[in-house]
């Protein structure tokens, strides 16, 4: 799976319930991790806290008697760098070659930087390790801001940390673009400008192969995965899909979602509705950015919006959703505010544009509420 002089020491993680915190990979987590076998030998990041035995046995298993001169720490984030410490105990003579900002990361996280065994370097520096030269890459806000990718420009290959990354442990799953989303919606997806700068110096290099820190290797599937990278990072959408993101206590409101849905698949478009109290946000989320067109259909709950349609739209926002068209529809038996409620939260997004047909369910569905409704279909699909 790797160039003959590179090995890959990465683990899967299949016990693993929710990545970082909170999104659920059904499938597990792959910690990537890789050592290139030159004349100097570099370690490329390490792995999660709970695998390092299980790294460290790989790494010297590769190495056989010999010694690795770097390890090149292109992210602190724990996920991957918390076998720092136990690598520079294992070998003594290896410094650590990595960005300024991440030294300073990595006090907070080991109490040393390790100011006499390192390399500081920076955007364009190269490191020669005999038949090949890296080259570095900054690559801020992808995601945190001391990332730095690795440009092996012997072999073409970019070392692209958490960019280009996904879901999923690498014995379960090989690219899948749904979970490539997923991933790069919600932990990305807030950092299009950055994505987007690093788009620019990516194009500007010859890459055959991409070695993310997640995920599978990508090599045939590139030129796919960038054409999607283009889109999520200028917040452009996929298709013109229709997805309807509801919330129900006694069903009314999602009984008039499922009809809305079935007036505008008649119209020849596609429509995907989400129980936003049963499905993961972060599915719903990558959904919204996929398609062109959002419903919010919700129930008004103590005069203001249900819970789970208050934190999705709050997730939402804060992901930068923007440059797609919004419908909204509430429902509330004396006084409903959901509408004006949900409508607010966009206030400082930018790019997004209201149905001009809005619906208000008082409790059950009237005969007004039908003719709303298709008229919010041809509204949506002309
Ligand atoms: C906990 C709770 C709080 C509610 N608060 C309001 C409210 O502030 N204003 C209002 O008009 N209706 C309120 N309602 C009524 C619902 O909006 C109403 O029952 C609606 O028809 C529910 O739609 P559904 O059938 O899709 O669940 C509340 C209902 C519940 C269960
Ligand atoms: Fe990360
Ligand atoms: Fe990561």
């Amino acid at each position: 799976m790797t160039m003959a002089d590179i090995k890959y020491i990465g683990v899967d993680d299949l016990d693993i319930d929710i990545f970082e915190g909170q999104y659920p990979v059904k499938d597990g987590m792959s910690y990537n991790s890789y050592v290139i076998l030159d004349e100097k030998i570099a370690v490329l990041d390490t792995v999660d806290g709970s695998f390092i035995d299980e790294w460290m046995d790989k790494l010297k298993a590769v190495l056989d008697t010999r010694k690795p001169n770097y390890l090149i720490v292109q992210h602190m984030e724990p996920d991957h760098s918390a076998g720092i410490a136990r690598f520079m105990d294992e070998y003594p003579e290896a410094v650590i070659v990595s960005s300024m900002m991440a030294f300073n990361i990595m006090k907070g996280y080991f109490n040393t930087d390790y100011a006499d065994r390192r390399i500081i370097s920076k955007e364009g520096d190269t490191l020669s390790l005999g038949r090949h030269t890296l080259s570095f890459i900054a690559a801020p806000m992808v995601h945190w801001p001391e990332v730095m990718l690795t440009y092996d420009t012997t072999d073409k290959i970019l070392f692209s940390a958490d960019a280009f990354g996904q879901f999923g442990a690498l014995s379960r799953t090989g690219l899948n673009i749904d979970e490539a989303r997923r991933y790069y919606i919600g932990i990305v997806g807030k950092f299009g400008l950055q994505v987007e700068a690093l788009l620019k110096k990516a194009a500007g290099i010859e890459i055959k192969a991409v070695y993310p820190l997640h995920g599978p290797i990508i090599t045939d599937e590139l030129p796919l995965l960038l054409d999607h990278y283009k889109l999520w990072a200028g917040y452009e959408s996929e298709c013109d899909d229709c997805i309807i993101a509801y919330t129900s206590v006694y069903g009314h409101t999602a009984q008039i979602v499922r009809m809305l849905a079935s007036e505008i698949e008649s119209r020849g478009r596609r429509a995907l509705a989400y129980d936003l109290a049963r499905t993961d946000h972060s599915i719903v989320l990558a959904e919204a950015f996929r398609a062109g067109t959002l419903i919010l259909a919700s129930t008004t709950y103590n005069t203001g919006v249900f819970p789970a349609m208050r934190s999705f739209i709050d997730t939402l926002v804060e992901h930068g959703y923007k440059n797609r068209t919004v419908g909204i529809i509430e429902n509330g038996s004396w006084a409903p505010t959901a509408a004006k409620v949900m409508k607010a939260k966009f206030e400082n997004s930018q790019g997004i544009r209201f149905l001009e047909n809005s619906i208000t369910l008082k409790g059950g569905i009237s005969s007004e509420n039908i003719e709303a409704l298709k008229a919010m279909a041809d509204e949506i699909c002309s």
